[in-house]
């Protein structure tokens, strides 16, 4: 796995008890983030915003507020934190203790600000990591104490940011199974709106952990003052918006408090997980472009590598499949050229069989029924035909029907005294447990030291916490939300050591678990169940805002009743792949299928790891477009959608982002289906399809609708020698 070096170079540190005379400055290479301390040495928020030209400026930055409020003071609002001490007093005071700036190399350097309380024994620690290219600030706190016994937690933030404008604008991204990431704004009005999940697994079902954040006026794509930000936590999170009286707007983002007070140790560090956010200042179409940076370099496993072209198995057998009929699905792979057979749900449990997801989870012997010969034998059948062997897990989870729920009741989240309570027929097991931990991890490495060929590994999460009571953390039940995740890090840490290079693709019945906490670990993700052309349109869109293009999974499937041309446009829009019978595919489609792969193939670097531009929105027009472009500036990949194109015709001209204006640009279109080229206006030039940079993005291209139907075109941009 991709290290850090972390080269600790003491800067600065300043001795406790005497006021910062000079500002702390966080800097990016586009943003600054300063702070001071105030008459009673308390640390106080100053300004986030464009960073000065002149760094001595920002001592003229008068006080907004105290950086991190603390309970049971003076505090008027919501809380960063709240601590009840041994004698039961339930107040902190922090007063600035020291800052230290260490460099970690030329991009990347941690501010870690001191804070202690002047009575108690407590010390809380403002971590801010900062990415100058990439303009990313992850900031995270520590608390510890040295009272004689545990201090208990109610509120424990990862940041708390103060923004001083006229209004601001929230996006937030809601859902549920099946409709992931819908996108909302709204204008935040005074009081509290917060955004959160109480599911501890599967946490972003109903909300995902991340938004935009507009000061003043809604930002477009290009334009306005933009803050995205994201939780790096596989689980309950909160962020709330507080506009005070004096129309300050807090923000405070972290796990979710709810049910979870937490007795920290005297001496134990609670490390809050990391809240990453970036300030653009042109609008969300740069913001996300620095996300996508940060995170194939610094968060994504294996974020700058190859990924692998595959062939799943779930919507073409469902449960529905034995050897010999896997072995077949594996010619279709082979003869699509994709680099991978995926095996879905449904392969293992023998008292219980697997057949459907009523049985069988928890048991992960292979069903011998269905597989007489077992995975060695169909990893032996695929590398015959030239492809890899990848397969799905669930490890976290139990059906009452299966000899793990019969053998291991303790291990399992159920309340006493209650009914258990099913969500597709399964219940959690305790993560908190480090014997759950042992299984889980063992559930894994026993696979791949047994199968060392496997290549791939698709992690699913299909259920959400409820009635939950963990026998094994006794007296501290508000632990598990918490120590749940920690347990899941544990073993993916422990994983990672073994097999650090795995592909390993996150999913929790569809995109109920896309976070950058578990991304960590993770190569790329499913982002819905729902794989319909049009619907993922939306959903692929969303996900583009706050994650780059190689770790989003789509698939062309049967489903919906777009033509596969159109299918796979859409799929190609990030990491591409199929989950379909091939062997119904036409001469013709798989023909399509086999160029199309091979387009991909040749273009996959610059739609992974190219510069990603949204230049019309399908929730603003019947459109959607969007481009990549290489970092050399030479080649791009344009993607055109025409959606309800009964309702609405339009054609004008999509004008292009990011390319060189002094540049000459071959506009070629890939992906077309045998005698299925729609319309002869497909250019301002017609079939010279060779124009300037400047010409592209001033006048922009046009791209014909289909007839009647929804309708697609990808172009492939190529300079001129
Ligand atoms: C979840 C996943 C699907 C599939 C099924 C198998 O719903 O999101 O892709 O793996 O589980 O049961």
């Amino acid at each position: 796995m991709k290290r850090l070096l972390y080269l600790f170079v003491l800067i600065l540190f300043c001795g406790s008890l005497f006021a910062q005379e000079s500002p702390i400055i966080i800097e990016t290479q586009n943003t600054a983030l300063v702070y001071k301390t105030d008459r009673q040495n308390k640390l106080v928020q100053v300004y986030f915003g464009q960073k000065l030209n002149d760094a001595e400026e920002y001592n003229k930055l008068f006080s907004m507020n105290e950086a991190y409020v603390p309970a049971g003071m003076d505090n008027l609002h919501e809380p960063a934190l709240r601590i009840l001490h041994n004698d039961g007093n339930p107040s902190l005071s922090l007063k600035f203790d020291g800052v230290e700036i260490s460099k970690v190399d030329e991009n990347v350097s941690v501010t870690q600000i001191i804070l202690k309380d002047d009575v108690y024994p407590v010390d809380v620690k403002l971590f801010f990591k900062a990415f100058k290219n990439e303009d990313v600030i992850e900031t995270w706190t520590e608390i510890q104490h040295n009272e004689k016994k545990p201090v208990v937690l109610t509120h424990f933030a990862s940041s708390m940011l103060q923004f001083d404008k006229r209004d601001y604008w929230l996006t937030q991204f809601h859902g549920d199974w099946n409709k992931e990431m819908l996108m909302q704004e709204s204008q935040l009005t005074s009081g509290i709106k917060v955004i959160d999940s109480k599911l501890g697994t599967r946490a972003n079902k109903f909300q995902a952990p991340m938004f935009f954040l507009s000061m003043n006026e809604p930002s477009t794509e290009t334009e306005g003052e933009v803050v995205a930000a994201t939780l790096a936590w596989t689980g309950n999170f909160k962020f709330s918006f507080e506009i005070t009286p004096t129309n300050t707007l807090r923000v405070i983002s972290g796990m979710n408090p709810y049910a979870s007070e937490y007795h920290l140790k005297p001496n134990d560090v609670f490390k809050t997980p990391e809240f990453i956010y970036t300030y653009s200042f042109n609008g969300k179409g740069q913001a996300s472009r620095n996300l996508h940076k940060w995170a194939q370099k610094y968060q994504v496993l294996d974020g700058e590598g190859e990924r692998l072209t595959l062939l799943n198995n779930w919507e073409a057998t469902y449960f529905d499949f034995n050897e010999d009929r896997l072995v077949e699905l594996f010619d279709g792979a082979q003869k699509l050229g994709v680099d991978l057979f995926l095996l879905d749900d449904g392969w293992f449990a023998n008292k219980y069989p697997r057949n459907s997801d009523r049985a069988g989870l928890g048991d992960w012997q292979e069903n011998k029924e269905k597989l007489p010969h077992r995975i060695g034998y169909l990893v032996e059948q695929a590398e015959k035909k030239g492809i890899r062997f990848g397969i799905w897990i669930e490890p976290e989870m139990v059906n009452p029907k299966s000899e793990l729920y019969e053998n291991h009741p303790d291990w399992i989240l159920k309340l006493p005294n209650r009914p258990e309570h099913y969500s597709r027929n399964q219940l959690v097991l305790d993560m908190a447990n480090p014997e759950v931990q042992t299984f889980v991890f063992d559930v894994v490495d026993q696979m791949l030291t047994k199968h060392p060929e496997i290549g791939f590994i698709k992690w699913d999460c299909n259920r959400e916490m409820t009635n939950e009571y963990s026998q094994y953390l006794g007296e501290n039940q508000s632990h598990i939300y918490i120590d749940y995740v920690k347990g899941f890090y544990k073993v993916m840490e422990d994983l990672r050591e073994k097999y650090p290079e795995l592909p390993i693709m996150l999913c929790s019945g569809g995109g109920g678990r896309t976070d950058y906490g578990a991304m960590k670990y993770f190569t790329e993700f499913w982002p819905s169940d729902n794989t319909d052309a049009y619907d993922r349109i939306f959903i692929q869109w969303a996900y583009s805002y706050f994650f780059p293009a190689n770790t989003i999974c789509n698939h062309i499937t049967s489903m919906g009743d777009q033509s596969l041309k159109f299918r796979t446009d859409v799929a190609m829009m990030d990491k591409m792949g199929y989950d379909i019978r091939v062997e119904e595919f036409t001469e013709e489609e798989l023909a399509f299928s086999q160029q199309a792969l091979k387009d991909y193939d040749r273009l996959k670097d610059v739609i992974w790891f190219g510069d990603m531009y949204r230049l019309i929105s399908p929730y603003e027009e019947s459109r959607a477009a969007l481009m990549y472009v290489n970092e050399s500036k030479e080649k791009a990949v344009f993607f055109c959608f025409d959606i309800y194109t009964y309702r609405e015709n339009i054609t004008n001209p999509v004008k292009f982002q990011g390319l060189d204006p002094d540049k000459k640009y071959e506009v070629k279109e890939i992906n077309v289906q045998q005698g299925r080229r729609f319309g002869p206006f497909m250019g301002p030039g017609g079939d010279n399809n060779v124009f300037s940079g400047d010409y592209l993005m001033k006048v922009g291209y046009n791209v014909r609708g289909g007839r009647g139907d929804m309708s697609s075109h990808v172009y492939e941009i190529s300079v001129l020698e």
